[in-house]
């Protein structure tokens, strides 16, 4: 029998997102209608007036119970992306600011992410942190595991459950950490692999949310044999994305380049174990050369961009040159980091990415420009979706896109702490302060797919 429920749902008032780095659009009095079967986009009609608006309603047999009328200081943006997130270190953030990437490792991190080995833990952190993200708007994240096979997929089960849009992979390890907390072998750390593989197929056959991604944590951890067969598990599988850290700092540099003598540099490295592919989405990238930005274009390679982590942990005072990599054209998403910084907000990352850039403007006498507003709210929204390689499905609204959305609100009821909204402000303004100094209280509902995953509206 059929219900309400099984009805399209709709939304008339502000949508901002933005299809392209150059623009950010407003559409204002638009008409937005989902399909509750796939959680489709039907229609997106801007600038229709009130008075038309319940005739179309009733075209598209959408009763007014499944309608919500966004009110003044309300708007719907799309759901934000975070290209690298390690899902472990959840319950580390904030710890071990200022260290250096490697004694970070291996004094906070490793000894945290040993614990993954209990699933009962697994399941009860996991999901802390799904939910903990699709609060904060987080709809679409690419998670590293720890090392664990069975905790991998009991973070893929819980994004499934919860409704998050996932990348998930185990962390590939196998060398250059204590023996609790490393693969005991290439064989076993490939077998887990395989598991964790096949465990997301049998449970998200058709790929609706979730998708493996192959993840060698960095070369420092892994044998040249691992890298080589994870190379060929990507050759295999072409519909398999990859992660991995790629010229995070240099101490991180330095090591590398010295477990890997036959190589002058990350690029080279990482692509003669065929792991570099257009699908594939490297952390950091903050101490580049021009013929390594270079090659990374060339390779159509995407970056996540973690701002707040490169300023907090890993190498002193980092800033990655998002201005020259977006002046190529490469593709450009943020990335929280979780526990490589404190912050596992991506308003967060696009306020941190601002300061990096501007760092970056300021210590190239103004030749590198920092970023603006509308450039950072892209890298959060589409620039991720892109760097995903799921552009077609999120990242902005359109007839047939997904709809992966947040309502935010930034009227006084929700509680919060933003620049309150005044009178005369311009639609935005309201939407500036919400960049600058909203937080989760101003995302009163989040969508992925078109199911609702989270909402603080009181009575729901
Ligand atoms: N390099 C290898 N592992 C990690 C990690 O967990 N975080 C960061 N920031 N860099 C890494
Ligand atoms: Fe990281």
């Amino acid at each position: 029998m059929s219900t309400t429920e099984d009805l399209p749902f709709a939304f008339y008032g502000t949508i901002i997102h933005s299809n392209s780095i150059q623009s950010l659009e407003i559409l204002e009095d638009t008409l937005l209608a989902v399909s509750a079967s796939n959680g489709h986009i039907l229609t997106l009609q801007p600038n229709t007036p009130q008075d038309q608006v319940d005739r179309a309603l009733t075209a598209l047999d959408i009763p007014a119970s499944r309608t919500t009328r966004l009110r003044r200081g309300q708007f719907l943006i799309p759901g934000f992306v975070d290209t690298h997130n390690h899902a472990p270190q959840w319950m580390q953030r904030g710890l071990g600011q200022g260290m250096h990437i490697l004694d970070w490792l291996s004094g906070v991190t490793f000894p945290n992410e040993a614990r993954f080995r209990d699933p009962e833990y697994a399941r009860r952190v996991y999901a802390g942190l799904v939910a903990g993200m699709l609060r904060q708007g987080v709809t679409t994240a690419s998670y590293y595991g720890s090392l664990h096979g069975e905790a991998t997929c009991i973070l893929a089960d819980t994004c499934l459950e919860n409704g998050q849009r996932a990348f998930v992979g185990k962390c590939n390890m196998n060398r250059n950490s204590p023996d609790y907390y490393r693969d005991a072998s290439t064989e076993e750390s490939l077998a887990e692999t395989e598991r964790c593989i096949s465990h997301i197929q049998t449970i998200d056959p058709s790929g609706s949310l979730l998708k493996y991604v192959i993840t060698p944590r960095f070369a420092i951890s892994c044998e040249a044999d691992l890298l080589a067969r994870l190379g060929t598990i990507a050759s295999r599988n072409p519909d398999l994305p990859i992660q991995t850290h790629f010229n995070e700092a240099e101490q991180e540099i330095q090591a590398t380049l010295s477990l890997f003598p036959a190589f002058t540099n990350e690029v080279d490295l990482y692509s003669h174990y065929g792991l570099l592919k257009p699908r594939t989405i490297l952390a950091h990238c903050t101490i580049m050369t021009d013929a390594e930005t270079q090659s990374l274009a060339a390779l159509d390679c995407g970056i996540a961009h973690c701002p707040t982590a490169n300023m907090t942990v890993g190498g002193g005072f980092m800033a990655a040159p998002v201005r020259d990599f977006l002046s190529r054209g490469m593709k450009v998403g943020l990335g929280t980091d979780s526990g490589g910084g404190f912050s596992s907000s991506i308003l967060d990352s696009i306020r941190h990415a601002l300061i990096a850039s501007f760092s970056r403007e300021a210590a190239s006498a103004g030749r590198e420009k920092g970023l603006t507003l509308e450039e950072v709210f892209y890298l959060a929204t589409m620039g991720g979706a892109r760097v995903m390689g799921i552009d077609d499905k999120i990242g902005g609204f359109g007839v047939g896109k997904e709809f992966d959305a947040v309502v935010v609100d930034m009227n006084t009821a929700t509680g919060g702490v933003n620049a309150p909204v005044e009178e005369e402000d311009e639609i935005r303004r309201v939407f500036d302060k919400f960049l600058m100094t909203g937080d989760d209280r101003n995302m009163v509902q989040v969508f992925v797919r078109g199911q609702k995953v989270h909402s603080c509206i009181v009575g729901e």
